[in-house]
């Protein structure tokens, strides 16, 4: 807009979470609690699915696929917060505020499609049991998850190369504890518009494509058991499909939460609160939902140890 304060921005300064100084200590110990959670929890469904042969299936695969994306996500914001909390220093580089908003969009539309994947997944699995392993083959496997790979690649660097072509002027103030989009488009000084179009059409496509896919898909598995309705097929559906079902309201509750609701007042807080539900709590949370209520994991963890066990023994 305005030609003479269009001086180089270097760095961004995030002014973090808002809470009170004598907060930070308790918030620090919390985030380190539940950033190490995150890890230690998704790395063992990792290394279970890897050493447990029962466990060798599409699902299972789809989520070692997915705890690894976890682990990756929050990994993208909460050593920096962590970071910040601790030292004064809340500037970062203006290129490493942009590979975080790459790797954070990466990794989120990564999350996104492989809830379709497992959905779809999901689908073959109840309403066609008898030719589930020849549809699910390890090649479709692959191939739906190196097709997410090249999708999100593609996503996040298009809004990536907008950003990098935006100015910013004097104010380098982001009011978050990571580089958010919507959050450095504020303090642009260049024109938005094409990055707020190109926003809206691709958020569109990539956060309300895979959710409408996975709710036909939920739609069609309904159907097919309320077709034929029986107490064993009631529970093999839901003994299945529940975990990940809670995992794609989770995920698509805070992201629709924060995007489709937006508040006038006092927003900064509310969408840092609701960015902490997606990347902190939402990726500490799968491990649990798929561990805890499910039999399989429970078993192969079972046998992992006593594996260990009994190899100590012998
Ligand atoms: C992701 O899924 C593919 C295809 O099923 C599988 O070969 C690969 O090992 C998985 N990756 C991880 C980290 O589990």
């Amino acid at each position: 807009m305005t030609e003479k304060n269009q001086t180089v921005i270097s760095e961004f300064v995030l002014l973090g979470l808002p809470i009170y100084p004598d907060q930070r200590d308790l918030f620090y110990a919390l985030f380190l609690a539940m950033y190490v959670t995150t890890i230690l929890g998704n790395l063992l469904i990792i290394v279970l699915i890897h050493l447990d042969s029962h466990l060798h299936t599409p699902m299972y695969w789809f989520l070692s696929n997915l705890s690894f994306s976890d682990i990756c996500f929050s990994s993208v914001t909460i050593p920096k917060l962590l970071q910040t909390m601790q030292s004064q220093d809340l500037s970062i580089p203006y290129a490493g505020c942009l590979t975080q908003m790459y790797f954070f969009l990466f990794f989120a539309d990564l999350e996104s499609f492989l809830l379709v994947a497992m959905a779809y997944d999901r689908y073959v699995a109840i309403c066609f049991p008898l030719h589930y392993t020849t549809i699910m083959s390890p090649k479709l496997c692959l191939s739906l998850v190196v097709l997410s790979w090249v999708l999100t690649m593609f996503h996040a660097m298009l809004h990536t190369l907008l950003m990098a072509r935006l100015w910013f002027c004097a104010d380098n103030t982001i009011p978050h504890f990571f580089c958010d989009m919507s959050a450095l488009l504020k303090l642009a000084c260049s024109d938005t518009r094409v990055n707020e179009l190109v926003i809206f059409i691709m958020g569109g496509l990539i956060l309300v494509t895979p959710f409408l896919l996975i709710i036909m898909s939920y739609a069609r598995i309904v159907s097919s058991i309320l077709k034929v309705p029986s107490a064993k097929g009631i529970h093999k559906a839901f003994s299945t499909c529940g975990s990940h079902l809670s995992v794609v309201s989770l995920f698509y509750g805070t992201v629709i939460g924060l995007y489709l609701c937006p508040s006038t007042n006092n927003s900064t807080v509310k969408e840092t609160v609701m960015a902490m539900m997606y990347t902190v709590v939402t990726p500490m949370l799968n491990p649990f939902i798929y561990s805890l209520r499910n039999r399989d994991m429970k078993g192969a963890l079972g046998r992992v140890l006593f594996k260990k066990k009994t190899s100590f023994l012998v």
